[in-house]
């Protein structure tokens, strides 16, 4: 298949690509390069087809979209705090976007659109995360995601197979310009130096290794139904486990500093992810410790990256 990823020089997207392609897959990246990221391959001729884009552009978008079989969007401002601070951008990014993105799609015929969701239009229902609970956004960043994932749900009437992927929290290579927590600690740990824990430290969330997602989003493609899914490991890991999890991965103690918990952040998270498993017969395959060791590695071999 011709595969459009926005959003395929960042974090989820780069990984995604070198995926796709492995698979034998023939893969276009549109992103306008503002998380900061770049990866290694990006506009050389070895690699994929690269635009440098607005997702908001219409001109861009429906150029990106020519020939495409499916389309993978990735593209958006990911930060719920961001969102709030800014919830202009957001708008703009995540549902102007998403809309200019899929009427492109629309435009030139695509049949398949899977759009990157998030547990965040789910924010404060209890764990575990399922398909049938009604959506609640507590964030710009969560109503944002809930509007792409009524818009993908609707692509139907435009004969559209459209997929919409609640991420768990996602983690990995290619994480430099991050700042989720698995990220953070890392870098933090290399460069020698403390790492910061809100709260008590058992708030719980569901840590999920990016090769599991990118397989996840090639079963999403070649899916025949349109659905919305939770990705997720299912397994409900505390901060204080996850600070363990990195001292075993990164064979040394590791310096903790305590700050006050802030607000909005949920107290326990993780997925039921029977959905996926029974549908797009998906199940992740990387636990936690081989999956922060993988990163470890990443972290360790990309100089200049952990500071
Ligand atoms: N990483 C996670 O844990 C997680 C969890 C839930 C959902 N998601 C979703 O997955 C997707 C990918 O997230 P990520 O962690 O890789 O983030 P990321 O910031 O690394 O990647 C997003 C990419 O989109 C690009 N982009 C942003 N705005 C754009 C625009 N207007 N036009 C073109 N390109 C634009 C950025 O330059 C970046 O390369 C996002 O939609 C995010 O909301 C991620």
């Amino acid at each position: 298949m011709r595969v459009l990823v926005t959003g395929g020089a960042g974090f989820v997207g780069s990984n995604l690509v070198t995926h796709l392609q492995d698979q034998g897959h023939d893969v276009v990246v549109l992103d306008d390069l503002s998380a900061g990221a770049r990866p290694a391959w990006w506009k050389r001729r070895a690699g994929p087809r690269c635009i440098e884009g607005n997702v908001e552009d219409e001109r861009a978008a429906r150029s990106a979209v020519k020939g495409a079989d499916a389309v993978v969007h990735l593209a958006a401002r990911p930060g719920v705090a961001d969102s709030v601070a800014r919830p202009g951008l957001d708008f703009r990014a995540n549902v102007l976007g998403t809309f200019t993105v899929l009427d492109a799609a629309r435009r030139a015929g695509v049949s398949r659109f899977v759009l990157a969701s998030s547990g965040a239009v789910l924010a404060g229902a209890t764990p575990p995360l399922r398909e049938d609970m009604a959506p609640a956004p507590r964030s710009p960043y969560g109503a944002s995601k809930l509007y792409g994932e009524g818009i993908v749900a609707a692509s139907g009437v435009f004969g559209m197979t459209g997929l919409s992927l609640r991420f768990a929290n996602v983690y990995g290579p290619n994480c430099a310009h991050k700042k989720s927590a698995i990220a953070l600690f890392l870098r933090r740990v290399l460069a020698g130096q403390p790492i910061t824990v809100y709260g008590t430290g058992r708030q719980t969330r569901d840590f999920l290794y990016v090769d599991d997602v990118a397989r996840a989003i090639d079963r999403a493609i070649a899916a025949r139904s349109p659905g919305v899914y939770h990705l997720g490991t299912g397994v409900e890991t505390s901060v204080n486990e996850l600070v363990r999890a990195v001292e075993r991965a990164a064979g040394t103690k590791v310096a903790v500093r305590r700050e006050a918990a802030r607000a909005g952040d949920a107290a326990r998270s993780f997925v039921d992810l029977s959905a996926a498993r029974r549908r797009l017969r998906w199940e992740p395959r990387v636990s936690l410790d081989d999956g922060l060791g993988r990163t470890l590695e990443w972290l360790r071999s990309s100089p200049g990256v952990a500071r």
